[in-house]
This record gives C-alpha cells, sequence and structure tokens, in this order.
C-alpha cells in the first residue's frame, strides 16, 4: 500500500483500511512484512481499524518467506501470525488458500457482529 496515499486518507478521516494479500489491483503482487508493519503502525496511531484481505495469505506468506530479506529462516505459520498480529480482523474467501470449496469468513478482534463492526467508527460527516 502506498504510504503517501495512506497519509493522505487517514488525515481525510477515512474509517477503516482494508490490506489485500496479495495485491490484486497491482496483478497480484505481494505485500511485504515492511509494508504490513508501516500501514498497522499509522491505523494504531490514527485508531483506524486495520483489516487483511486475507484470501490469499499463505500465498503472502511464501513470498515473504522466499523473496523479503530477513525472513527466509521463520517458518510459514509464524510469519502467517505475525501477519495477522498486526490486523485488527480480516476477511478471508475460503475457496483461496483457505482449501475449501466455498464459504468466507469475517474476523475481527473488536466486535462479534457484522452489524457492530460497522459502527466500530462514526464516519465522517461527508461520508454520512
Ligand atoms: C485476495 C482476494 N480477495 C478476495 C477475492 C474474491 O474472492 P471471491 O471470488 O470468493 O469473492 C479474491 C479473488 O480472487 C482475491 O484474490
Amino acid at each position: 500500500m502506498s504510504l503517501p496515499a495512506l497519509d493522505r486518507a487517514l488525515a481525510e478521516g477515512v474509517t477503516l483500511v482494508m490490506l489485500t494479500l496479495t495485491n490484486n489491483a497491482a496483478g497480484g503482487q505481494p505485500v511485504s512484512m515492511a509494508n504490513m508493519i508501516a500501514v498497522s503502525a499509522r491505523c494504531r496511531a490514527a485508531g483506524v481499524p486495520f483489516f487483511l484481505d486475507a484470501a490469499r495469505f499463505a500465498q503472502n506468506a511464501w513470498f515473504i518467506h522466499s523473496r523479503e530479506p530477513g525472513y527466509s529462516d521463520v517458518p510459514l505459520p509464524e510469519l502467517a501470525r505475525r501477519m495477522f498480529d498486526l490486523a485488527d480482523g480480516c476477511t478471508i474467501s475460503a475457496k483461496k488458500d483457505g482449501s475449501a470449496h466455498i464459504g468466507g469468513v469475517l474476523a475481527s478482534r473488536r466486535a462479534t457482529s457484522s452489524a457492530s463492526l460497522c459502527s466500530w467508527r462514526t464516519p465522517p460527516p461527508r461520508l454520512r
């Protein structure tokens, strides 16, 4: 994710940030751990929930393991744990890396229903 663009969105009052693993808008390019750490830190500082579109989390973890300096000795399950630890929640289309034929997941650390998730942060007036 572009960090300058994220900074602008946070300054404008965006209410939730979602990072897609891998980055479909960029042709399926992987997201680095360094970028995830930076996005997570900015969202936490701004008090904005940070979610992962984690449909391809295993593929992304493999890219980090095989390409990003400093992670080749980290086992893939540990890499996945570190990725999810950075986020407040995630969505998963389970038929991708999740090894299911159909279905999906919405997971959140702070909310127990999609209704309460929607009221997590009050949208700025121009988005109401
Ligand atoms: C990262 C990611 N998220 C979400 C989706 C959408 O999944 P679905 O087709 O189950 O809606 C895709 C589809 O390829 C994807 O790659």
